[in-house]
């Protein structure tokens, strides 16, 4: 995927895509987390706090003439009930698809830069999950309202994961200087792999990459890495990190993906991990969770995962706003 970074001095074709004519430090549409810069994510954060204030009372009408078009091409629990409370929790409106290719009007499924030029037309906001890495940028490309990247292909990106999953970091802990192991199925992993992405924004950040050899990053994101001299270390032994780490992210590893199905325990988090980790370490996951992550740790104080899918509803209400603030169409 083409750079789309924020990049006010010259900014390329893709960039001239992807943000407003007249306002170039801004995201018009979100395909991919290196799109945000430190300050707009502070912006996103600070918004996000009011969300927190707005919900508790409720809510607001103040989008209630905005509608948001939900277009998932693969099954979702969290994402896309987050994304729909959010803008109902906003006064807007809703219309949604979990099934997009399936509810095609035509035998093949309809192309996907058809579809949004279409739903664009009917809503101000578009939410899009496509089985295809690259798939959310082909609709931001053709669509007349913002998009958004709701998780693209396997190996693609799920940038709104990543920043609800960096608010509930930024809630308990500052940002600079902080260890984080990325445990699971990380050549594949679009949580992962948008997190990786913004974690690099800040400074004395080490990443860890947790994972069986043959399932480790892709080295399109530790050239990126490189790139910007974030510090970082490829293991595949859980032992030898997460005596270290500030934040454990662990994330699924899919059953078919490992040779020995034993593979999958010798990366779980579970009582005896508990007992190795820092006292003040975080605990998170994308969440929905397999054998990786063991329901004894709920019941710990270091479990965040139910707290970062609450915050979700926060990070996507505050997005929205700026995503329709933000707007020309
Ligand atoms: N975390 C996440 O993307 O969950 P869903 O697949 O349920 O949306």
């Amino acid at each position: 995927m083409s750079d789309t970074t924020l990049s006010p001095a010259a900014p390329s074709a893709a960039d001239r895509a992807m943000h407003p004519k007249n306002v170039p430090m801004r995201v018009r549409h979100l395909v991919e987390s290196q799109q945000f810069t430190v300050p707009l994510l502070m912006e996103l954060f600070n918004r996000s706090r009011g969300m927190e204030r707005v919900v508790a009372r409720g809510g607001s009408l103040d989008y209630q003439n905005k509608i948001l078009a939900t277009l998932f091409y693969q099954p979702s629990t969290r994402t896309r009930f987050c994304f729909e409370a959010a803008m109902q929790r906003l006064g807007g409106k809703v219309l949604s698809t979990e099934q997009a290719g399936a509810f095609s009007s035509e035998i093949e499924a309809e192309r996907v830069e058809d579809s949004i030029r279409i739903i664009g037309s009917y809503s101000d906001v578009i939410v899009v999950r496509h089985p295809q890495a690259g798939g959310a940028k082909r609709a931001a490309q053709v669509s007349p309202v913002p998009v958004i990247n709701a998780g693209d292909g396997e190996g693609g990106q799920h940038p709104t994961q990543a920043l609800l999953d960096l608010y509930t970091i930024y809630r308990e802990r500052p940002l600079d200087g902080l260890s984080v192991a990325i445990i699971g199925e990380l050549d594949k992993g679009r949580t992962a792999r948008s997190l990786a992405y913004l974690l690099a924004k800040f400074e004395r950040v080490k990443i860890y990459f947790v994972s069986p050899p043959e399932l480790q990053m892709k080295p399109d994101i530790l050239e990126y890495l490189n790139e910007h001299s974030v510090r970082y270390e490829v293991e595949s032994d859980i032992d030898r990190v997460i005596r270290e780490v500030d934040v454990v992210y662990q994330t699924r590893i899919r059953p078919d993906r490992v040779r020995d199905r034993l593979e999958l325990h010798r990366y779980a988090i579970n009582s005896s991990v508990l007992e190795k980790m820092k006292a003040d370490a975080l605990i998170l996951h994308p969440l929905p969770r397999t054998v990786e992550l063991d329901k004894t740790v709920d019941d710990d104080p270091r479990a965040l995962y139910f707290k970062q899918a609450a915050n979700g509803l926060y990070v996507r209400m505050a997005l929205l706003t700026m995503l329709l603030e933000n707007d020309p169409s």
